[in-house]
Protein backbone atom coordinates (compact mmCIF):
# COMPACT_ATOMS: atom_id res chain seq x y z
CA UNK A 1 0.00 0.00 0.00
CA UNK A 2 1.26 3.14 -1.14
CA UNK A 3 2.61 5.83 2.39
CA UNK A 4 0.60 7.37 3.68
CA UNK A 5 0.11 12.11 2.99
CA UNK A 6 1.46 13.92 6.00
CA UNK A 7 0.79 17.15 3.69
CA UNK A 8 -1.14 17.34 0.56
CA UNK A 9 0.73 20.69 -1.49
CA UNK A 10 0.33 18.89 -5.49
CA UNK A 11 -1.19 15.86 -6.93
CA UNK A 12 2.22 15.93 -9.19
CA UNK A 13 3.76 12.54 -8.47
CA UNK A 14 0.81 11.10 -6.81
CA UNK A 15 0.62 7.05 -8.12
CA UNK A 16 -2.75 5.78 -9.15
CA UNK A 17 -2.98 3.68 -5.75
CA UNK A 18 -2.33 6.81 -3.45
CA UNK A 19 -5.29 8.69 -5.49
CA UNK A 20 -7.45 6.14 -5.99
CA UNK A 21 -7.23 5.60 -1.62
CA UNK A 22 -8.23 9.13 -1.43
CA UNK A 23 -10.95 8.64 -3.87
CA UNK A 24 -12.81 5.59 -2.38
CA UNK A 25 -12.06 7.08 0.69
CA UNK A 26 -13.99 10.34 -0.06
CA UNK A 27 -16.82 8.18 -1.44
CA UNK A 28 -17.10 5.67 1.70
CA UNK A 29 -17.50 8.93 3.59
CA UNK A 30 -20.30 10.15 1.24
CA UNK A 31 -22.22 6.97 2.13
CA UNK A 32 -21.90 7.25 5.45
CA UNK A 33 -23.32 10.78 4.76
CA UNK A 34 -25.79 9.58 2.50
CA UNK A 35 -26.81 7.41 5.27
CA UNK A 36 -28.07 9.98 7.58
CA UNK A 37 -24.36 10.22 9.29
CA UNK A 38 -24.07 14.11 9.58
CA UNK A 39 -21.14 14.13 12.08
CA UNK A 40 -18.51 11.74 12.86
CA UNK A 41 -15.95 12.09 15.52
CA UNK A 42 -13.06 10.81 13.61
CA UNK A 43 -11.19 14.02 14.39
CA UNK A 44 -12.31 14.92 17.90
CA UNK A 45 -9.95 17.45 19.67
CA UNK A 46 -7.87 18.29 16.62
CA UNK A 47 -7.86 22.10 15.65
CA UNK A 48 -7.99 23.26 11.93
CA UNK A 49 -6.94 26.82 10.92
CA UNK A 50 -8.51 27.72 7.26
CA UNK A 51 -5.79 30.62 6.10
CA UNK A 52 -6.85 32.30 3.02
CA UNK A 53 -5.06 34.84 1.41
CA UNK A 54 -7.45 34.77 -1.21
CA UNK A 55 -11.17 35.31 -1.75
CA UNK A 56 -13.21 32.05 -1.82
CA UNK A 57 -16.38 30.46 -1.49
CA UNK A 58 -16.28 26.73 -2.25
CA UNK A 59 -12.86 25.66 -1.50
CA UNK A 60 -13.28 27.72 2.51
CA UNK A 61 -16.56 26.55 3.36
CA UNK A 62 -16.46 22.79 2.34
CA UNK A 63 -12.80 23.25 4.33
CA UNK A 64 -14.86 24.25 7.11
CA UNK A 65 -17.71 21.96 6.83
CA UNK A 66 -15.37 18.49 6.12
CA UNK A 67 -13.11 19.43 9.27
CA UNK A 68 -16.81 19.76 11.39
CA UNK A 69 -18.48 17.01 9.95
CA UNK A 70 -15.43 14.83 11.00
CA UNK A 71 -15.41 16.19 14.77
CA UNK A 72 -13.02 19.28 14.62
CA UNK A 73 -12.57 22.59 15.78
CA UNK A 74 -11.78 25.11 12.67
CA UNK A 75 -10.77 28.54 13.42
CA UNK A 76 -11.26 30.80 10.03
CA UNK A 77 -8.60 33.08 9.84
CA UNK A 78 -9.58 36.49 9.22
CA UNK A 79 -7.68 38.30 6.84
CA UNK A 80 -9.43 41.53 6.84
CA UNK A 81 -8.91 41.62 10.49
CA UNK A 82 -5.71 39.92 10.98
CA UNK A 83 -2.04 41.69 11.58
CA UNK A 84 -1.09 40.55 7.99
CA UNK A 85 -2.69 44.16 7.23
CA UNK A 86 -0.55 45.43 9.69
CA UNK A 87 2.64 43.93 8.15
CA UNK A 88 3.14 40.87 9.89
CA UNK A 89 5.48 38.77 8.05
CA UNK A 90 4.16 35.08 7.12
CA UNK A 91 6.17 32.79 9.48
CA UNK A 92 5.52 35.49 12.31
CA UNK A 93 1.77 35.15 11.37
CA UNK A 94 2.81 30.87 10.76
CA UNK A 95 4.88 30.92 15.07
CA UNK A 96 1.63 32.82 16.21
CA UNK A 97 -1.00 30.54 15.23
CA UNK A 98 1.16 27.25 15.66
CA UNK A 99 1.49 28.89 19.48
CA UNK A 100 -1.92 28.80 19.70
CA UNK A 101 -2.05 24.66 18.87
CA UNK A 102 -3.14 23.80 15.50
CA UNK A 103 -2.85 20.13 14.09
CA UNK A 104 -3.58 20.97 10.09
CA UNK A 105 -3.28 24.51 8.49
CA UNK A 106 -5.19 24.67 5.11
CA UNK A 107 -3.70 27.76 3.06
CA UNK A 108 -4.82 29.76 -0.45
CA UNK A 109 -2.66 32.27 -1.04
CA UNK A 110 -1.32 33.85 -4.34
CA UNK A 111 2.18 33.27 -4.32
CA UNK A 112 2.45 29.61 -5.93
CA UNK A 113 4.93 27.88 -3.80
CA UNK A 114 3.14 28.99 -0.18
CA UNK A 115 2.22 26.14 1.13
CA UNK A 116 5.29 24.43 0.18
CA UNK A 117 7.24 27.10 2.22
CA UNK A 118 5.05 26.85 5.40
CA UNK A 119 5.67 22.82 5.15
CA UNK A 120 9.55 24.08 5.92
CA UNK A 121 8.82 26.11 8.48
CA UNK A 122 5.68 24.84 10.12
CA UNK A 123 6.73 22.55 13.61
CA UNK A 124 6.53 18.65 12.87
CA UNK A 125 3.02 18.36 14.09
CA UNK A 126 1.41 20.16 11.68
CA UNK A 127 0.09 18.95 8.28
CA UNK A 128 -0.35 21.59 5.69
CA UNK A 129 -3.01 21.75 2.63
CA UNK A 130 -2.50 23.08 0.07
CA UNK A 131 -6.19 25.05 -0.97
CA UNK A 132 -4.38 26.74 -4.25
CA UNK A 133 -1.51 28.78 -4.29
CA UNK A 134 -0.92 30.66 -7.62
CA UNK A 135 -1.57 29.38 -10.74
CA UNK A 136 0.65 25.71 -9.37
CA UNK A 137 -1.75 23.87 -7.45
CA UNK A 138 -5.41 22.90 -6.08
CA UNK A 139 -5.25 19.27 -5.03
CA UNK A 140 -8.18 19.39 -3.73
CA UNK A 141 -9.66 20.29 -6.87
CA UNK A 142 -8.39 17.97 -8.87
CA UNK A 143 -9.25 15.46 -6.70
CA UNK A 144 -13.21 16.04 -6.37
CA UNK A 145 -13.25 16.30 -10.07
CA UNK A 146 -11.72 12.70 -10.66
CA UNK A 147 -14.34 11.78 -7.94
CA UNK A 148 -17.04 14.01 -9.84
CA UNK A 149 -15.68 12.18 -13.36
CA UNK A 150 -15.42 8.28 -11.37
CA UNK A 151 -18.81 8.39 -10.56
CA UNK A 152 -19.86 8.51 -13.96
CA UNK A 153 -17.92 6.64 -15.47
CA UNK A 154 -16.38 3.60 -14.74
CA UNK A 155 -13.35 3.02 -17.41
CA UNK A 156 -11.46 6.13 -17.16
CA UNK A 157 -9.09 4.49 -19.64
CA UNK A 158 -11.52 4.73 -22.27
CA UNK A 159 -12.32 8.71 -21.74
CA UNK A 160 -11.16 12.04 -23.12
CA UNK A 161 -11.17 14.83 -20.81
CA UNK A 162 -11.06 18.94 -22.35
CA UNK A 163 -10.33 21.82 -20.34
CA UNK A 164 -10.83 24.71 -21.90
CA UNK A 165 -10.21 28.52 -21.00
CA UNK A 166 -7.39 30.49 -19.32
CA UNK A 167 -5.32 27.01 -18.73
CA UNK A 168 -2.15 29.30 -18.45
CA UNK A 169 -3.26 30.89 -15.31
CA UNK A 170 -5.47 28.01 -13.66
CA UNK A 171 -3.90 25.89 -10.88
CA UNK A 172 -7.04 23.33 -11.37
CA UNK A 173 -6.45 22.78 -14.52
CA UNK A 174 -2.68 21.52 -13.46
CA UNK A 175 -3.53 19.71 -10.61
CA UNK A 176 -6.94 18.02 -12.66
CA UNK A 177 -3.95 17.20 -15.66
CA UNK A 178 -1.96 15.29 -12.86
CA UNK A 179 -4.79 13.73 -11.37
CA UNK A 180 -6.71 12.56 -14.58
CA UNK A 181 -3.30 11.25 -16.39
CA UNK A 182 -2.42 9.46 -13.12
CA UNK A 183 -5.39 7.51 -13.16
CA UNK A 184 -5.20 7.01 -16.54
CA UNK A 185 -7.31 8.65 -18.73
CA UNK A 186 -6.79 7.77 -22.71
CA UNK A 187 -6.70 11.44 -24.20
CA UNK A 188 -6.27 15.23 -22.10
CA UNK A 189 -7.03 18.28 -24.50
CA UNK A 190 -5.94 21.94 -23.17
CA UNK A 191 -7.74 24.35 -25.40
CA UNK A 192 -7.71 28.32 -25.30
CA UNK A 193 -6.72 31.33 -26.85
CA UNK A 194 -2.71 31.16 -27.68
CA UNK A 195 -2.45 33.94 -24.82
CA UNK A 196 -3.66 32.35 -22.22
CA UNK A 197 -2.19 28.30 -22.98
CA UNK A 198 1.18 27.48 -21.05
CA UNK A 199 4.45 26.28 -23.42
CA UNK A 200 3.89 22.85 -24.61
CA UNK A 201 6.84 21.85 -22.83
CA UNK A 202 4.96 21.97 -19.38
CA UNK A 203 2.14 19.59 -20.93
CA UNK A 204 3.76 16.78 -22.76
CA UNK A 205 0.97 14.41 -22.20
CA UNK A 206 -1.67 16.25 -23.06
CA UNK A 207 -3.15 17.61 -26.88
CA UNK A 208 -2.86 21.64 -26.61
CA UNK A 209 -5.44 23.23 -28.80
CA UNK A 210 -6.56 26.81 -29.83
CA UNK A 211 -9.89 25.33 -31.86
CA UNK A 212 -12.76 24.46 -29.16
CA UNK A 213 -14.84 22.94 -32.01
CA UNK A 214 -12.29 20.60 -32.68
CA UNK A 215 -11.31 19.84 -29.50
CA UNK A 216 -14.46 19.54 -27.84
CA UNK A 217 -15.70 17.10 -30.86
CA UNK A 218 -16.28 13.63 -29.29
CA UNK A 219 -14.92 14.66 -26.09
CA UNK A 220 -16.76 12.67 -23.11
CA UNK A 221 -15.99 15.34 -20.19
CA UNK A 222 -15.95 19.33 -21.10
CA UNK A 223 -13.96 21.31 -18.17
CA UNK A 224 -14.45 24.96 -18.32
CA UNK A 225 -12.30 27.61 -16.98
CA UNK A 226 -13.18 31.12 -15.53
CA UNK A 227 -10.66 33.86 -17.03
CA UNK A 228 -8.73 34.57 -14.00
CA UNK A 229 -8.49 38.01 -14.78
CA UNK A 230 -6.17 39.18 -11.20
CA UNK A 231 -3.32 36.58 -12.55
CA UNK A 232 -3.70 38.53 -16.52
CA UNK A 233 -1.55 41.07 -18.02
CA UNK A 234 -3.22 44.28 -19.30
CA UNK A 235 -2.06 42.76 -22.92
CA UNK A 236 -3.78 39.16 -22.25
CA UNK A 237 -6.97 40.45 -21.36
CA UNK A 238 -9.55 39.23 -24.19
CA UNK A 239 -12.39 40.68 -25.69
CA UNK A 240 -15.10 38.85 -23.43
CA UNK A 241 -17.79 38.68 -26.65
CA UNK A 242 -15.22 37.68 -29.16
CA UNK A 243 -14.13 35.15 -26.56
CA UNK A 244 -17.42 33.78 -25.83
CA UNK A 245 -17.78 33.23 -29.62
CA UNK A 246 -14.60 31.20 -29.73
CA UNK A 247 -14.32 29.89 -26.91
CA UNK A 248 -17.42 29.73 -24.89
CA UNK A 249 -19.44 26.82 -24.30
CA UNK A 250 -22.98 26.94 -25.54
CA UNK A 251 -26.15 24.24 -26.63
CA UNK A 252 -25.41 24.21 -30.06
CA UNK A 253 -20.95 23.43 -29.31
CA UNK A 254 -21.73 20.80 -27.05
CA UNK A 255 -23.46 18.71 -29.06
CA UNK A 256 -20.50 17.98 -31.19
CA UNK A 257 -19.21 16.18 -27.84
CA UNK A 258 -20.27 12.90 -26.77
CA UNK A 259 -23.96 12.59 -26.38
CA UNK A 260 -23.47 11.87 -22.59
CA UNK A 261 -20.83 14.14 -21.99
CA UNK A 262 -20.26 16.08 -18.83
CA UNK A 263 -20.27 19.45 -18.42
CA UNK A 264 -17.81 20.75 -15.36
CA UNK A 265 -16.62 23.37 -13.82
CA UNK A 266 -14.54 24.35 -10.57
CA UNK A 267 -16.82 27.62 -10.50
CA UNK A 268 -16.82 30.72 -9.45
CA UNK A 269 -18.84 30.58 -13.06
CA UNK A 270 -19.12 33.86 -15.23
CA UNK A 271 -22.15 33.35 -16.91
CA UNK A 272 -22.12 34.55 -20.71
CA UNK A 273 -18.06 34.88 -20.88
CA UNK A 274 -17.05 30.84 -20.79
CA UNK A 275 -20.23 29.23 -20.20
CA UNK A 276 -23.93 29.63 -21.27
CA UNK A 277 -26.45 29.67 -18.53
CA UNK A 278 -28.37 27.20 -20.37
CA UNK A 279 -25.32 24.69 -19.90
CA UNK A 280 -24.61 25.64 -16.75
CA UNK A 281 -28.09 24.66 -15.40
CA UNK A 282 -28.53 21.97 -18.02
CA UNK A 283 -28.71 17.76 -17.96
CA UNK A 284 -24.97 17.78 -18.77
CA UNK A 285 -23.48 19.59 -15.88
CA UNK A 286 -21.94 18.20 -13.34
CA UNK A 287 -21.41 21.69 -11.37
CA UNK A 288 -23.44 21.23 -8.39
CA UNK A 289 -22.00 17.15 -7.97
CA UNK A 290 -18.58 18.77 -7.94
CA UNK A 291 -19.45 21.32 -5.37
CA UNK A 292 -20.81 18.31 -2.73
CA UNK A 293 -18.27 16.17 -3.57
CA UNK A 294 -15.84 18.78 -2.63
CA UNK A 295 -16.91 18.11 1.18
CA UNK A 296 -16.44 14.42 0.69
CA UNK A 297 -12.68 14.92 -1.18
CA UNK A 298 -11.98 17.57 1.91
CA UNK A 299 -13.38 15.02 4.52
CA UNK A 300 -10.64 12.20 3.13
CA UNK A 301 -7.99 14.32 3.04
CA UNK A 302 -8.02 16.06 6.14
CA UNK A 303 -8.34 12.41 7.77
CA UNK A 304 -5.42 11.09 5.85
CA UNK A 305 -2.89 14.04 6.85
CA UNK A 306 -4.09 13.45 10.78
CA UNK A 307 -3.49 9.53 10.60
CA UNK A 308 -6.92 8.99 11.08
C1 LIG B 1 -10.80 28.07 -8.55
C2 LIG B 1 -9.58 28.62 -7.85
O1 LIG B 1 -9.67 29.41 -6.92
O2 LIG B 1 -8.53 28.19 -8.26
N1 LIG B 1 -11.95 28.07 -7.80
C3 LIG B 1 -12.14 27.10 -6.85
O3 LIG B 1 -11.37 26.92 -5.94
N2 LIG B 1 -13.22 26.32 -6.98
C4 LIG B 1 -10.95 28.56 -9.93
C5 LIG B 1 -11.15 30.03 -10.16
O4 LIG B 1 -10.98 30.85 -9.29
O5 LIG B 1 -11.50 30.36 -11.30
Amino acid sequence: MSARLRHLISLEHLDADTLTRLLDRAESLREACAHGTRKLDLLAGRTVLNLFFEPSTRTRTSFELAARRLGADVVNFDLGNSSTSKGETLLDTLHTLEAMHLDVLVVRHRESGTPEYLVKHAASGVAVINAGDGNHAHPTQGLLDALTVRQHRRDLHALTVTICGDVLHSRVARSDVHAFAALGVREIRLCGPAALLPAPAEFRNCRVMEDFDAAIAGTDVVIMLRLQKERMAATQLPDEAAYFTRYGLDGARLKRAAPDCMVMHPGPINRGIEIASDVADGAHSRILEQVANGVFVRMAVLAEVLGR
